[in-house]
């Protein structure tokens, strides 16, 4: 996993937004980044900083002023079937089942049933969603709903996950499960990653690198590249005094900064 990619999937240089309204709001200004093919790289930062709006802008959801953003090689000019979201709440209806749900995004693009359905089966499994096919979103627990969601987005088969504080809702314990799930399928599947967290054990776990933004405007400040062995496991990392460190080093850094609201 190269820490400066040749060819980068991701790229994002001097981007600025500012929201115009009443109250206008610098969001992000002069935004750089690149993200390697395969590369996991998490984003943290203060609440209100534009972690967000960076993901939206750079899945082609939100426009953006300034700067140049691409996704391999072609500049981002509206949503791409190559980039699947995860949003910070769960985007699943709920009047459609969980496979209904999961299947939502196949039957939007026309896919023929014989494609997706293998792949939706195989997923109810590895996410641990068997025999809950039937069910509405409000009869499973928060940490399933996430499952579903996130089984929604990978049933599209998307070579890039962007995914926004797609555990912060959880309790400790199932959002540590779901990260050893989450990087079972990354470790398979390797798609390029993006996430954005509040949790700087989530980051250090998961991720190849980890981007520290600055309160708003926001700005990408610090880049620390984790140098730890793969494949993780939750208690074989911990053990490594070097995860202690790259805890230690990533809470002094965010200390620095206040939330924004
Ligand atoms: N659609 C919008 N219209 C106006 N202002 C917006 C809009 N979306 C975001 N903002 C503003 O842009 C700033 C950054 O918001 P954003 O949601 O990107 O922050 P964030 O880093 O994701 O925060 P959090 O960690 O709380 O999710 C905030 O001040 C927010 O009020
Ligand atoms: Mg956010």
């Amino acid at each position: 996993m190269s820490q400066h990619p040749s060819k980068p999937v991701i790229e994002v240089r001097q981007v600025l937004k500012t929201f115009a309204g009443k109250r206008e709001v610098k969001a992000l200004e002069a935004v750089d980044l690149a993200i390697g093919a395969h590369e996991f790289v998490s984003i943290l930062g203060p609440s209100g900083c534009g972690k967000s709006t960076l993901l939206r802008i750079v899945a082609g959801l939100t426009p953006y002023q300034g700067g140049e953003v691409s996704v391999n090689g072609r500049a981002v000019m509206g949503p791409s079937p190559e980039i699947g979201v995860v949003f910070q709440s769960s985007n699943m209806l709920p009047w459609l089942t969980v496979r209904e749900n999961m299947a939502l995004g196949a039957r939007l693009r026309k896919l023929p049933e014989s494609v997706w359905a293998p792949k939706l089966e195989q997923l109810m499994g590895m996410l641990g969603l068997k025999g809950f096919e039937q069910h509405h979103p409000h009869q499973l627990s928060g940490g399933m709903r996430q499952r579903a969601a996130i089984g929604q987005i990978l049933a599209l088969d998307p070579q890039i996950l962007l995914m926004d504080e797609p555990f912060g809702a959880l309790d400790a314990l199932t959002r540590d499960r779901l990260n050893v799930e989450l990087l079972r399928i990354w470790q398979e599947q390797r798609q390029t990653v993006l996430l954005v967290t509040h949790s700087i054990a989530e980051a250090v776990f998961l991720s190849d690198r980890v981007l520290v933004m600055s309160g708003r405007p926001g700005r990408v400040v610090k880049e620390i590249t984790i140098d730890l062995p793969r494949p993780r496991r939750p208690e074989s990392i911990k053990e490594n005094p070097r995860y202690g460190e790259y805890i230690a080093e990533l809470s002094s850094l965010m200390g620095v900064f206040k939330d924004e609201h």
